[in-house]
């Protein structure tokens, strides 16, 4: 039968930064994303010192849901959406970062938030800390290369779990702690750890060293949350690019194995409690000085996770030996490696869509760690077109979509994993994370805003719209 359980969990997924908007209302400190301007396929996002007038920074405004979140979420309600995943902006709580007391102001717009929700039957899926450290914990303390950052942490999720503890039972408490293993795009570092490299510096070393202050935060933060209410449901969330070998030489298959580790590592730490001994091996021949204090092992041990949710968009391909000049101007997936999958294609912006790998990737992690995973990012960002009746046709994203929902039934009914829910990314459009644009668009509504920052606002549904409302209805078996 190729069902799915009658509690699974059908979403949309949102980042605080990237469409709230109102960056310094009620209270709201400036975050490291604040500081970052627009880019575009190829270009950059530019960080600034601080905010500078004359600049365009496009999460400022983002699309306003701080000013109209009614009206959008009474959409979400519309479509079905049996929950959201979004996250608390760390600096609207603590603007700073490092204050003895919160900002009443922001909790209680998070309060509002969940209880409009919640009248509508969707529940909040709750990530702590997505790309929104307080600017001042990364100027001041060098984030979380410092490991006093981990304590104003744990003092925000204790913050958080405590407020909220009667309205939120999902939690996670970094977004794509993994991204930062990619240490050639210093955005990563930036957003996930509040960490720039200096001159001289090794930056996989400093990358490590944040990663062990964040694996740390989050192991001290699950242990609190589970005493604040032992029903919670705590999760890690990673970046996942499954990687292939290009050919059945044992050389490439070896290389893929060997690369994966980028992937796994977070989630082995994460979900096991302990560092893999792959790590340590390459801290031993690297020589690099991790410094671990006394009682951090038995601190990742006794915060493992109680699920794995992951972000899956594409797969990439690697190659032991790389050998047209098309192979070498390649590094998809964050990897010099990577060369292109002919059996694969790409979006506008070089995001390959693999629906296979999803399901490959949902048997990989489920073999591993034998815990509920959830899908809580996947979907397709592409310009869409506005007709001249308003109407908005985007078979693509809908393609998409439909064939990765096909692969995860496959997962779940074929192969026996087990599966919390699916949240596509962007359910209404939002300001694009690399890029910094608006015209990169996952949302199966659409917003009136241009890369600029023009546009009125204005929402109207696409026709993914009404086809997720019904796969939602069907619980995925009119598709
Ligand atoms: C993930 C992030 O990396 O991918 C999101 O968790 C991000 O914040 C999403 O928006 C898609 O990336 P982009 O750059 O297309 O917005």
């Amino acid at each position: 039968m190729n069902t799915l359980p009658k509690d699974f969990l059908w979403g949309g997924a949102l980042a605080a930064h990237q469409f709230e908007g109102g960056w310094n209302q009620d209270g709201k400190g400036p975050s490291v994303i604040d500081v970052l301007t627009a880019g575009a396929h190829g270009v950059p996002r530019e960080l600034t010192e601080k905010v500078e007038p004359d600049k365009f920074y496009p999460n400022h405004e983002a699309i306003d849901f701080y000013n109209r979140y009614k009206e959008d979420v009474a959409l979400f309600a519309e479509m079905g959406l049996k929950c959201l995943r979004t996250s608390i902006g760390w600096t609207r709580i603590f603007p700073k970062g490092d204050e003895a007391e919160p900002n009443e102001a922001g909790l209680k717009f998070y309060d509002d938030l969940f209880d409009e929700l919640l009248k509508h039957g969707i529940e909040p899926v709750i990530t702590l800390s997505h790309f929104e450290m307080p600017l001042h914990l990364a100027r001041e303390f060098g984030g979380f290369r410092s490991r006093e950052v981990v304590r104003h942490f744990v003092r925000f999720a204790e913050v958080c779990f405590n407020r909220y503890k009667d309205k939120v039972k999902y939690w996670m408490t970094f977004n794509e702690i993994n991204n930062k293993m990619d240490t050639d795009n210093p955005l990563f570092l930036w957003t996930n750890s509040g960490v720039t490299v200096k001159e001289g510096e090794n930056a996989r070393e400093v990358m490590y060293q944040a990663g062990h202050h964040e694996l740390i935060a989050s192991a001290l933060a699950v242990s609190k949350g589970k005493e604040i209410n032992p029903e919670f449901q705590i999760g890690a969330m990673v970046s996942h690019v499954p990687i292939y070998p290009y050919t059945s030489n044992p050389s490439d298959v070896m290389l893929a194995e060997e690369l994966m580790r980028e992937r796994y590592f977070f989630p082995d730490v994460h979900v096991r409690g302990y560092y893999p001994n792959y790590v340590l091996k390459e801290f031993e021949r690297e020589g690099y000085n991790i410094v671990f204090e006394d009682g951090d092992e038995e601190i990742l041990r006794n915060g493992t996770v109680d699920y794995l949710g992951f972000s899956y968009y594409m797969s990439t391909t690697v190659k032991s030996d790389k050998e047209t000049e098309q192979d070498r101007n390649m590094t998809n997936g964050g990897l010099a490696q990577s060369v292109e999958n002919p059996y694969i294609k790409a979006s506008d912006w070089g995001w390959s869509i693999d629906p296979t790998g999803l399901r490959y990737t949902l048997n990989r992690f489920y073999d591993r760690y034998q815990i509920p995973l959830f899908i809580v990012e996947n979907g397709f960002g592409a310009v869409d077109t506005v007709e001249e009746d308003g109407s908005i046709h985007d078979p693509q994203r809908i393609d998409y979509l439909r064939s990765h929902i096909e692969e995860l039934m496959k997962a779940v009914n074929y192969d026996g994993v087990d599966l919390l829910g699916y949240t596509p990314w962007g359910i209404i459009d939002i300001v694009s994370f690399t890029t910094g644009e608006m015209k990169k668009r996952y949302g199966m509504i659409h917003v009136d805003r241009d890369n600029e920052g023009n546009g009125s606002m204005k929402r109207s549904k696409k026709d993914s719209f009404e086809w997720y409302k019904q796969v939602i209805a069907s619980n995925g078996e009119k598709l």
